[in-house]
């Protein structure tokens, strides 16, 4: 029997672990703090962590982003097609019902996501009541607090597995 030489070429490469990518938009640095009767107590940094905890459980790369700019979310969006990220998940904050620029950078890109609010949209000011995400959006959780990102991100993990 001849044995087979296994040299640096015929290994097989590691597959990358698949990448999601967390997008937060407007003032959503300032959870914790910030109308807590609408957004809760819990801050961005533990959203992030427990987001990055799970992620890692299931041996996926996750990263989170939060900007104030709309162009730096743009440009963050834009990058994230080179990365090969194959979901997001958004919480577009104000630009929710403001951003046609958002909403292109995302359908330009083609990378599917769940839009986030931790606040149940509708049952707050009508013009809440309108966003210019979820029409394009794999689905919409809305007013679950903290745990939407965290439901989220769970959909998203079966979804790889299913993929
Ligand atoms: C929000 C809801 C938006 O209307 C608001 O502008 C936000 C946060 C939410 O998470 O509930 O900043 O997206």
């Amino acid at each position: 029997m001849t044995k087979q030489k296994t040299t640096s070429r015929s290994r097989a490469k590691a597959t990358p672990r698949p990448r999601l990518l967390v997008l937060h938009g407007p003032n959503l640095n300032l959870l914790g703090s910030r109308e807590p009767q609408h957004y809760g107590e819990v801050t961005l940094e533990d959203i992030n962590l427990a987001l990055a905890r799970r992620a890692e459980i299931a041996e996926v790369d996750l990263e989170s982003f939060q900007s104030n700019h709309e162009g730096a979310l743009i440009e963050r969006i834009h990058a994230a097609r080179a990365q090969e990220v194959r979901y997001i998940i958004l919480n577009p904050a104000a630009w929710t019902h403001t951003s046609v620029a958002v909403r292109d950078a995302l359908a330009a890109v083609g990378i599917p996501f769940v839009e986030v609010h931790l606040s149940n949209v509708y049952a707050r000011e009508t013009f809440r009541h309108h966003s210019f995400f979820s029409d394009i959006a794999i689905g919409v959780i809305s007013g679950l607090g903290h745990q939407g990102y965290l439901l989220a991100l769970e959909y998203l993990l079966n979804k790889l597995n299913t993929d």
